[in-house]
């Protein structure tokens, strides 16, 4: 009776009062089409789909095999909850769960797909609290957008982070501990103060800010002055590369090249027997969000440093890998979870609580100290070389899911930075021509004698 009354005053005040999410089996999956059957015009932008992971968020091996143990760990208690945002339109239309994939459609099984986001006229932060209302009127960023195969309207909600916001903030269902969240590590953030949205950096060229990308949207439009990107690339180049034959994991390492940025400050001089201290720093540069993001106690970011003289006798190292792909004496930075009896976990399904979150903030600066003693016999001058690596998990982790031999799982240079002590020591030559160019600008200044950074 006293909700009645509640909700009889919300609507009789006149605040809006949110649509439900669409739920289990409330449509059927033949209210949607198929991408290609948008390809048909929108040829470009479906091409740029296909080397997106929404392409292959149900098919993703790494995301089934996940979903199998969850469903076996939680005698099925996630099958539904995981499905929602990796296959939208297999939980909506009651195909999936069985998470086995044996009644899923064809449409079902394009995971995260044209047809399905464009017909959300609304939905809510989180856990994939998205309305579906599939059917003639495809929403999108333009009001002036007329085509004869569906209506076009203009809808403010695609050009916002909260959009994207639907699915990328992940909560357990059972404790409601955060366990992606990215959309809330944006919000936070100096972007979200900027309006610098999500599709800013992700659909569009300029991978760390707005840049824009002139062309038509399907071959009979007009020619528009900037045209969405669809391969939304993130940071996953080991399952594009897989799912692609390499094609598409590129652009991943791309976007990883401009995330952060490093800097290496140690002594100018060190005396044999001395500990000798330097600092690395890792700047959160060009991503909108914490440093990694996503799963992120699966992926894994760390430095590799070492230390040479000029002999190449190696003075000191650590964030290597042995022989068995595993990192060595190295921070990670990811979030550690633990299950209920404290015992670390990297079952999503089992986290009852977040043990660290190390990850770097937008826009923030993580600093690492380092030291080694200076031996006798050094030959001047020493090299001190710091690299930030990054994967999309561990080796074991993916060798314990699909045995061993079967994936390499790419470590990718993200950034690398130079000190030297006791004189210039050379750079190695293999550095990336990003870094090259660098050392070419800095030393370009150098010569005009404005660069004085040494105190
Ligand atoms: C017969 C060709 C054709 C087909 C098939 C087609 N479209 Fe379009 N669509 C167009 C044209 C033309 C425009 C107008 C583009 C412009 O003005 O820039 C358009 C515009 C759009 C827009 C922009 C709407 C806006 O207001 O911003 C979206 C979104 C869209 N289409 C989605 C789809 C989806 C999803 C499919 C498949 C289910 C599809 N289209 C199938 C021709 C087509
Ligand atoms: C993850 C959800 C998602 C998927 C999958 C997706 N789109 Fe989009 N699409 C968007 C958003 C969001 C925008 C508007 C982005 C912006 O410009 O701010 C957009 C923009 C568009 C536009 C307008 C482009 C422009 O800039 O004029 C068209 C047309 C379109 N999409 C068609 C498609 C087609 C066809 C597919 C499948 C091949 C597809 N979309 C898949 C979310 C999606
Ligand atoms: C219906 C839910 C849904 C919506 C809406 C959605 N995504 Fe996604 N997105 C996913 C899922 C699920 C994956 C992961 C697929 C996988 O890896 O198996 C993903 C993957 C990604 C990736 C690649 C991650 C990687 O590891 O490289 C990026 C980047 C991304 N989404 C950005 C966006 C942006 C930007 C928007 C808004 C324009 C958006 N997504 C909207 C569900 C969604
Ligand atoms: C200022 C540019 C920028 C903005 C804004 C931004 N991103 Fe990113 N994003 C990046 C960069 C650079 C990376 C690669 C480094 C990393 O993994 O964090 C990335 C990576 C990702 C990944 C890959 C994670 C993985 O596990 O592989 C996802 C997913 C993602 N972003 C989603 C989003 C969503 C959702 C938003 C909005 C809430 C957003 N991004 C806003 C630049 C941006
Ligand atoms: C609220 C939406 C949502 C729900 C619910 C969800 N996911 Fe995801 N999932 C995502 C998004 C978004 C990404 C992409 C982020 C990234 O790449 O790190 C993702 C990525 C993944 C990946 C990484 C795939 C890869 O190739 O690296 C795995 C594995 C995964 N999810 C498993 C699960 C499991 C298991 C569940 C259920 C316990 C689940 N997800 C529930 C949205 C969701």
């Amino acid at each position: 009776m006293l909700l009645l009354f509640a909700s009889f005053v919300l609507l009789a005040t006149g605040t809006a009062v949110a649509a439900e999410p669409t739920g289990f089996g409330e449509l059927d999956s033949d209210d949607f089409d198929s991408h290609s059957k948008c390809a048909n015009c929108h040829a470009i932008i479906r091409s740029q789909w296909q080397g997106s992971m929404h392409a292959y968020a149900y098919t993703d091996p790494l995301y089934q095999a996940e979903l199998q143990m969850a469903g076996e760990g939680t005698g099925g208690q996630t099958d539904e909850f995981c499905s929602r945002c990796h296959t939208p339109i297999g939980v909506m239309s009651g195909e999936v769960p069985p998470i086995d994939g044996s009644m899923a459609s064809d449409v079902a099984l394009e995971g995260v797909q044209c047809d399905f986001c464009h017909t959300v006229p609304e939905g809510a932060v989180g856990d994939g609290a998205f309305v579906s209302t599939p059917g003639e009127i495809k929403w999108g960023p333009h009001d002036d957008a007329p085509s004869a195969a569906h209506e076009s309207e203009f809808n403010e909600f695609y050009t916002d982070a909260e959009y994207c916001g639907m699915c990328h903030n992940v909560n357990s269902p059972f404790n409601g501990l955060p366990l992606d969240d990215t959309y809330t590590s944006w919000a936070d953030s100096q972007y979200a103060e900027d309006e610098v949205a999500c599709q800013d950096c992700h659909m569009s060229p300029g991978i760390t800010q707005f840049e824009a990308n002139p062309g038509r949207s399907a071959s009979s439009a007009p020619k528009r002055d900037h045209i969405s990107l669809h391969d939304i690339v993130g940071a996953n180049s080991f399952m594009l590369g897989e799912l692609s034959d390499g094609q598409y994991g590129e652009k991943a390492v791309e976007r990883l090249q401009q995330a952060a940025k490093l800097e290496v400050s140690a002594p100018e001089e060190a005396i044999s027997g001395e500990t000798v201290m330097f600092d690395v720093s890792i700047t959160n540069s060009g991503a909108g969000h914490k440093l990694p993001t996503g799963i992120t106690e699966v992926r894994q970011m760390w430095l590799a440093v070492s230390v040479t003289d000029a002999e190449g006798k190696e003075l000191y190292r650590s964030g290597q890998l042995n022989s068995e792909g595993s990192i060595e004496d190295a921070v990670i930075y990811h979030t550690v979870l633990a299950d209920a009896d404290g015992q670390i976990t990297d079952k999503l399904w089992e986290a009852e609580s977040i043990v660290s979150d190390n990850r770097i903030l937008p826009k923030e600066t993580a600093v690492e100290s380092h030291s080694f003693v200076m031996p006798e016999d050094a030959v001047d001058p020493i090299l001190v070389e710091a690299k930030l690596l990054y994967r999309s998990a561990s080796q074991d982790m993916v060798d314990e899911l699909f045995g061993e031999g079967t994936y390499d799982v790419p470590v990718i240079d993200m950034s690398e930075a130079y000190g030297s002590i006791n004189g210039e020591a050379d750079v190695p030559s293999n550095g990336t021509p990003g870094f090259t160019g660098l050392l070419l600008v800095i030393s370009l200044i150098a010569a005009v004698g404005i660069y004085r950074t040494k105190k």
